[in-house]
């Protein structure tokens, strides 16, 4: 049993293979958090809490006289606003009559085999023998509100997720304004602060920096988790290195606004919450009725960053992708973008494909301009049909000829916005976010559709569907290219505004989960301007996402090496592009651009009936060795070698778990004259083993202990892939 109630000391704990998480009631009902990290013996924890009083902290009523007795210092499972706890909090609501202050208390609990679910929010799932759940419902004493507290337990994982219902049992509405799906408190000790911060073609850049004296927050208030802050955060203890120290991982289900933070408090204890950003949140309960937050993922390793990345790795592979391509490599695509961006004909189209499938190409992505009158950015989104007259055909006709080079086809959307300069937006243009009495503000052009009404999904679902069903399309790039800004529902009353950002998400998951489960084949790519979404809820309904806009293959290696910290390779949507690179002008060799990509699903994105023979041979070469290798480098464990300007060179590995096999990629990223010798220490082999790499002989102890010499390099940008397999 993986939770633990011990009726004695009222300890709750959870124990995954390698972390223990545990709570206790205290003799207030106060539920306290006592211990999260490595696993250990079932053991009250409590004995570390220090209690004394630090002065200018309030002192619950049945506290009476005792002036140590302060929500305001102990470590809690989940604080509220106006509890006499002035740390952050992780609720804070507003009653009828305007007060905002609550206390909690526990009233019950319950351990239930199997992972909860939440109806329609993406949560992880696990058979009913891999898993548990614990519900703790606490009371707030101000009225009748109930909040109950889910912890899902997958200990194979080492994944410990929670979310949170609120329940309105008054009479009267309660409005939320902040209701957060995690927070967690750490009585000592001093941490690190580990983020992916970027910007768009740059996205999830690494940024350290130790928790100070207040409140360090990272978020996103752009209706999408953003480029710019990823829903996934670490708490280190300092000196954490990939292969040592402790760490805690959070991650967010979750794809719209949302914001962490992380609290060093007056008596230098950690708090840090993440959950839906209050900002743009404002949720009125009526009488009766539930809310559901987010799920958050928790991971704890004693073994430093990587080890950390691999419990991510594993249970977003295991326990939230879903379809038939959780378990098996995606088709090598090739994808018309950078090629002709809206410049093709239907005829153009199919060249490019016909020459993709003679090089082992697995399908044709038509991105951007299929369909109504898009010949720009300026027009035609939301008229999902196609543009038979740049076609020449119709889109069914265009999939059956790419279907019949014996190759999967796949079409791209945007479901969620709308140009002013469509069908759509001139028969309903309050379908779209628009301030009453303000003029809307365009992003790239476009408005943004209020996915929070039914009516609007429903229009476009049908749309998607009659294209799908007579392209029989394979795939979908699902794309989102602005920040959502000026949010009004024309659908809401006024003290219900607070909501549409979230009914929005709800509403992109509504019709995500409407498409799968009338598509279960159908492959979702997701996409938001590159890598703008790219979180672990999107990861539930499309298990790979376009990692970045930006396709130079130098910049991918840190954007790659950012996201893998979280997610695995097989999430991570990568191409081979023309050089110069239409993002930065690089020229990078071809073998590098492939080398790059193969550390991602794999595909193309340029013209291949532009490129020579010569190039043509490589991609054929190329495309034979991601098929060969894409067992290791799709379910090998991640290594990352180096960190991105370390070294002269950036290096990862894939190995296999058993040691049989591993790939290790390196690029050299700058050149000296007189060059020095690079060695590069290898990992996941077995010390005993002998290994074949390159035609030589090595033992693993040899090649971890001391490693290889990497060949000088001739020219900028030069790479190298060694396949390493155990030969005796
Ligand atoms: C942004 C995407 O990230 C690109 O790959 C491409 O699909 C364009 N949108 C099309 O408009």
């Amino acid at each position: 049993m993986a939770i633990i109630w011990n009726q004695n000391d009222r300890t709750l704990t959870l124990q995954t293979d390698g972390s223990t998480y545990q709570m206790k009631i205290d003799n207030h009902n106060v539920l306290l958090h006592t211990y999260y990290g490595k696993r250990t013996e079932l053991f009250d924890y409590s004995y570390l809490i220090d209690h004394r009083d630090r002065g200018f902290a309030g002192n619950p009523y049945d506290a009476e006289r005792d002036k140590t007795y302060t929500l305001d210092t102990l470590p809690q499972e989940y604080p509220c606003f106006g509890s006499g706890d002035f740390r952050n909090s992780a609720l804070k609501l507003r009653y009828g009559s305007g007060a905002s202050a609550l206390e909690l208390r526990y009233l019950k609990h319950e351990i239930l085999p199997g992972k909860y679910r939440i109806p329609g929010l993406p949560s992880m799932f696990a058979d009913e023998d891999e898993a548990n759940t614990l519900i703790v419902t606490m009371k707030g004493d101000a009225a009748e509100l109930l909040v109950h507290l889910y912890y899902g337990v997958i200990p194979g994982a080492d994944i410990i997720t929670r979310a949170v219902v609120l329940e309105n049992c008054s009479s009267e509405a309660i409005y939320l304004e902040k209701a957060m799906s995690v927070s967690l408190d750490f009585q000592y000790g001093s941490y690190d602060l580990v983020t992916f911060y970027g910007r768009h073609c740059m996205e999830r850049n690494v940024c350290r920096e130790k928790l100070r004296h207040g409140i360090q927050s990272v978020g996103s208030t752009r209706g999408a988790s953003s480029h710019q802050q990823n829903p996934f955060v670490i708490l280190a203890e300092p000196g954490t290195s990939e292969e040592r120290g402790g760490c805690y991982g959070l991650s967010f289900l979750y794809s719209g606004d949302f914001k962490s933070e992380a609290e060093w408090d007056q008596i230098n204890q950690t708090r840090i919450v993440m959950g839906i950003h209050p900002a743009n949140f404002r949720w009125k309960l009526e009488p009766g009725e539930q809310f559901h937050t987010p799920e958050a993922a928790l991971s704890y390793s004693g073994e430093g960053f990587r080890k950390l990345s691999w419990n991510y790795h594993d249970a977003i592979r295991n326990h939230l992708c879903r379809g038939p391509y959780r378990d098996k490599r995606a088709p090598i695509l090739i994808n018309n973008w950078e090629g002709t961006y809206f410049d093709f004909t239907g005829e153009k189209l199919f060249e490019m494909a016909k020459e993709a499938a003679e090089l082992g190409i697995e399908m044709f992505v038509l991105d951007d301009g299929w369909f109504g009158v898009r010949n720009s950015e300026t027009g035609g989104l939301g008229d999902w049909y196609a543009n038979e007259k740049k076609l020449g055909c119709t889109i069914g006709e265009l999939a059956a000829r790419i279907h019949g080079l014996g190759m999967k086809f796949g079409l791209w959307f945007e479901p969620e916005c709308v140009s002013e300069d469509s069908d759509l937006y001139r028969a309903h243009p309050d379908w779209a976010f628009t301030v009453p009495g303000r003029k809307p503000m365009r992003g790239r052009y476009q408005l943004v559709l209020d996915f929070g009404r039914d009516e609007v999904r429903e229009h476009i679902f049908r749309q998607m569907c009659a294209v799908l069903d007579q392209s029989k399309a394979d795939y979908i790039k699902w794309d989102f290219n602005r920040s959502v800004s000026d949010v009004y529902s024309a659908s809401l009353t006024a003290d219900r505004q607070g909501e549409a950002t979230h009914r929005y998400v709800l509403g992109l998951y509504d019709l995500l989960e409407r498409l799968l489960a009338r598509y279960p084949d159908l492959l979702i790519e997701g996409c938001c301007g590159g890598g703008g979404r790219f979180d672990a809820g999107m990861l539930h309904y499309a298990p790979q996402i376009w990692c970045s806009d930006n396709t130079d293959a130098i910049n991918r290696m840190s954007i790659q090496y950012g996201t893998s910290f979280c997610y695995p390779v097989s999430t991570m949507g990568a191409h081979v592009s023309a050089c110069p690179n239409h993002q930065t002008g690089r020229v990078v060799p071809f073998a590098t651009r492939g080398a790059v990509a193969m550390a991602g699903t794999f595909g193309y994105e340029l013209d291949i009936t532009k490129m020579t023979a010569e190039e043509k041979e490589e991609v054929r070469e190329q495309v034979a060795r991601f098929k060969k290798y894409c067992d290791v480098i799709r379910n090998g464990r991640y290594y990352r070698l180096t960190a991105p300007g370390e070294k002269s060179f950036h290096a990862w590995e894939m190995a296999k778990a058993d040691g049989s096999e591993a790939l290790v990629t390196v690029v050299s990223t700058m050149l000296e004259g007189n060059p020095l010798g690079c060695y590069l220490k290898l990992c996941g082999l077995i010390p005993e083993k002998i290994y074949e790499v390159a035609g030589r002989r090595y033992p693993g102890a040899a090649l971890m202990n001391c490693g290889v010499i990497l060949p000088t390099a001739q020219y900028e940008y030069q790479s190298w892939q060694f396949h390493i397999q155990a030969v005796d």
